[in-house]
């Protein structure tokens, strides 16, 4: 029998609620297609952080470094500064564990109502592929001066190994998907050094894939495009700061941001991988019991994938569609219904095949 082992981090807020229910569902799921799950917890928190001064313990990545996976809910809350809690421990682990690769799907899901008018599923369906490692996301810079002198310099960092590895990353992704068209996101015009390289970069690996068709947009009117022909994406590449915008803007666009997964890879998988929604730890509803736990769930599904059980990914997918496709299911609040996390977890629980 496979057997896995993953380190459970449920972070802050709502990641303690969407988290537990990922598991009930992954480990059910491994029951009827005979692997097994081994989830080892980590309490890591902003409360340890008030606790201690610290996000995780000096050991941390090393604790987390053998483990098949790793399944994340969210970080930051009220409390502790967003870049302290950030920077001490969900930016570190895709750091050390190199993961490069940010690939978060698009997909307007059968049942949810997209704020556009007219779009039903299929015509929302990409996947944004965001640069999670460097660019516009560093440490590098500071403050000087004082009152009305203050300067402060933000660096960023964009390193050709960097550059040349996601943008492959994407047209291989793209040629895997059968879906051989790329879109850039950009923002040469204002940006004087890192995106003129970005584009120079995306430009050469485009040549190396001839048979896949490339389109590069500004991210501003790229932002406006996601609004008005989602339809025309396939395979979105961008910087950090771009990925993580569009990331939410997709999901926007297909009704809620609750939904949407991430995977967290560091292709050829010398670390762990991670896998969390994209959502964070939503302190306006935390502690209600009434978080939509999909994203957590999806993101689960993603992480059988990677682990190479695709068939019960496809299942946890399937349940969560057929949910959503029942008149009767009763949604969290963020779909229009008035159920709490559990209700919906129990739903999916019971849609999947074989119980
Ligand atoms: P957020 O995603 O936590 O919340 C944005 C809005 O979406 C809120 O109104 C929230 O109630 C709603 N929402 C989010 N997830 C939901 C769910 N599963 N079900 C129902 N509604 C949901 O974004 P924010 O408010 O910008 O950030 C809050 C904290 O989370 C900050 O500390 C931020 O830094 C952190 N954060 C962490 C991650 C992560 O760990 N990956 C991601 C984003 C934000
Ligand atoms: C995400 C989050 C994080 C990011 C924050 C919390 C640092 O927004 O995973 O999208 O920007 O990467
Ligand atoms: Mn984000």
């Amino acid at each position: 029998m496979n057997r896995y082992t993953i380190a459970n981090i449920p972070g802050d807020g709502i990641g303690r609620e969407v988290l537990p229910a990922g598991v009930r569902v992954l480990s059910a799921v491994a029951q009827r297609c005979g692997f097994a799950l081994e989830f080892r917890d980590f309490d890591w928190s902003c409360e340890t952080y008030l606790a201690t001064g610290k996000m995780m313990p000096d050991d941390g990545l090393t604790r987390l470094a053998d483990h098949d996976a790793i399944f994340l809910g969210a970080v930051g809350y009220p409390g502790v500064p967003d870049h302290v809690s950030l920077w001490g421990l969900l930016l570190p682990i895709r750091r050390e564990f190199d993961q490069y690769v940010n690939l978060r799907p698009v997909r307007l899901l059968p049942g949810i109502r997209s704020p556009l008018r007219d779009k039903s599923t299929g015509d929302i369906d990409f996947w944004v592929v965001r640069e999670n490692s460097e660019g516009e996301y560093s440490r590098i810079g500071g403050r000087t001066g004082t009152g009305e002198d203050e300067i402060v310099i933000q660096q960023a960092v964009f390193t050709r190994r960097g550059t040349d590895r996601i943008l492959r990353y994407a047209f291989d992704f793209a040629r895997k998907l059968g879906r051989p068209h790329v879109t850039s996101a950009t923002k040469s015009n204002g940006l004087y050094h890192s995106m003129p390289f970005w584009d120079e970069r995306f430009a050469a690996i485009g040549a190396e894939y001839p048979e896949i068709a490339t389109d590069q947009y500004h991210i501003d009117i790229l932002a406006a495009r996601f609004v008005m022909s989602p339809e025309r994406f396939d395979v979105v590449v961008g910087s950090n700061l771009f990925g993580d915008i569009l990331s939410d803007l997709g999901p926007g666009v297909t009704g809620t941001i609750a939904v949407a997964p991430s995977a967290n890879l560091n292709p050829p998988r010398r670390f762990p991988s991670m896998f969390e929604p994209v959502h964070g730890s939503a302190p306006d509803i935390a502690g209600q019991g009434i978080a939509n736990p999909i994203g957590q769930i999806w993101s689960g599904a993603m992480m059988l994938d990677h682990l190479g059980e695709a068939e019960a990914a496809a299942m946890v997918l399937a349940a969560i569609e057929a949910v959503l496709l029942d008149p009767q299911a009763d949604l969290t609040p963020d779909l229009g219904g008035d159920g709490s996390t559990a209700d919906l977890t129990r739903q999916i629980l019971e849609k999947l095949p074989g119980r």
